[in-house]
């Protein structure tokens, strides 16, 4: 299982999450109690998939999930979180500065997916849209051989099979994958 090299850092933005990003109405109220499961962890579950010194793009990032996570335990990573909501893209300069993460890692950048034009290794992604919705939003932001990694629950498999024929025409392949801590994802090629 991955663990966080700065626990520090990680321990910092659990606190930021608590505080700031309740007060902001980014997580319900009652996400106190499980900043580190739920959040935390669940983000850094797609660590294992993501190669060395890979480019990143988080899609609709929002308090900075799965992103921020990642840009902590994974110094060799170069992160764009993407949100296009200021008061959203806001927090995340603001928690991106808090945690001294250097610019040259983690960029914040106010956009939807559909409206950015760069491309990436992988496009990773939480609680943002079904995989029918996520395809047309995100392939265009991957290089030819590049992922697209959504943590999911338990629709993972339904959403596969509903998105098949986008998946054809785009002759894109998709499977599902079981990560550390019980976390799923989505995983496109
Ligand atoms: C439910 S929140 C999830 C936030 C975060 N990923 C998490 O897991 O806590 C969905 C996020 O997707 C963003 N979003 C919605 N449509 C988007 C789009 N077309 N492109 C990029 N982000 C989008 C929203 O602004 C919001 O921050």
């Amino acid at each position: 299982m991955w663990s966080f090299p700065q626990p520090d850092l990680a321990e910092r933005y659990a606190s930021i999450l608590a505080d700031k990003g309740i007060r902001w109405g980014l997580l319900g109220p009652k996400e106190t109690e499980r900043i580190w499961e739920r959040h935390l962890l669940n983000s850094l579950a797609l660590a294992p998939l993501i190669a060395q010194s890979a480019t990143v793009v988080d899609v609709g990032s929002g308090a900075g999930l799965p992103g921020i996570p990642l840009a902590i335990a994974r110094p060799d990573l170069q992160i764009t979180l993407l949100e296009p909501l200021l008061r959203r893209y806001t927090f995340l300069v603001e928690t991106v500065a808090e945690l001294g993460l250097p610019e040259t890692q983690v960029r914040v950048i106010r956009s939807r997916a559909e409206d950015h034009q760069e491309r990436y290794q992988y496009v990773v992604c939480r609680a943002v849209a079904p995989l029918t919705r996520l395809l047309p939003w995100c392939l265009p932001l991957l290089r030819p051989d590049g992922e697209l990694l959504a943590l999911k629950g338990e629709t993972a498999q339904q959403e596969i099979s509903e998105a098949a024929p986008q998946l054809r025409r785009t002759k894109r392949t998709a499977e599902v994958v079981a990560l550390d801590g019980g976390a799923t994802a989505i995983r496109v090629c």
